[in-house]
């Protein structure tokens, strides 16, 4: 049985989607947050899973928060540790603690688009397509090597929660399946690419 411990800020839909999900060998450890409101601590509370949060605002430093918070996610003896919707920005000594077995979602189709208000952006850019990557973790912010991702179209008259809504029903389907593809060891980083052995195996089948 693999520990998974989830990090949100907040709605905690791909958390839910991820539990909901009932990966074979993997267990919800714990769920925790940098805010004690966010609205998916209570749901997975719901659920018997346990939850934690570290508000960031009381630490001094950006280092303190996430030594804490480190101190909280080992406590789990987490086999991989998922970012869903976690909105900070992590030091180098978190992401080097737990490198690979470390993950992120993030909505853009990366390296496009690191940072805030990806969908905003996409829309001014003029781009006809948009859509979330999951990648493990490096220091450097929303980079590190790439599992999986999605794309969808971006249609005439979008708005930025219009085409947010439709990237979310792809996050939905494609985080549980990484995390399933961790949990199986199906993903191997090799350079800075993920190889996935089980669609590789496929891929040259068709070959
Ligand atoms: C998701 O769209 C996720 O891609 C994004 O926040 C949302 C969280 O929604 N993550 C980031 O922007 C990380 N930089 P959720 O709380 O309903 O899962």
């Amino acid at each position: 049985m693999k520990n998974i411990v989830i990090l949100i800020s907040g709605r905690g839909s791909n958390m839910q989607a991820i539990v909901n999900a009932h990966i074979p060998s993997a267990r919800i450890a714990a769920v925790l947050s940098n805010s004690s409101s966010a609205a998916g601590l209570a749901w997975a509370a719901e659920r018997g899973i346990a939850t934690d949060s570290l508000d960031h605002k009381a630490f001094g430093s950006r280092a303190a928060f996430d030594a804490a918070m480190m101190e909280k996610i080992d406590a789990y003896r987490p086999d991989l540790v998922v970012l869903a919707g976690f909105m900070r920005i992590l030091t180098p000594e978190f992401c080097t603690h737990y490198a690979g077995r470390l993950i992120n979602i993030h909505p853009s189709i990366l390296p496009a688009f690191t940072g805030l208000h990806t969908h905003e952006r996409a829309l001014e850019a003029g781009c006809r397509v948009a859509g979330c990557t999951i990648h493990f973790v490096t220091a450097e912010l929303d980079c590190g090597p790439i599992i999986a991702q999605g794309v969808v179209p971006i249609l005439d008259g979008d708005s930025a929660d219009d085409v947010a809504a439709r990237v979310l029903s792809v996050e939905h389907r494609l985080f549980p399946q990484a995390v399933a593809d961790f949990v199986a060891g199906r993903l191997k980083i090799s350079g800075n690419r993920v190889i996935n052995t089980e669609r590789d195996t496929d891929t040259q089948a068709l070959l």
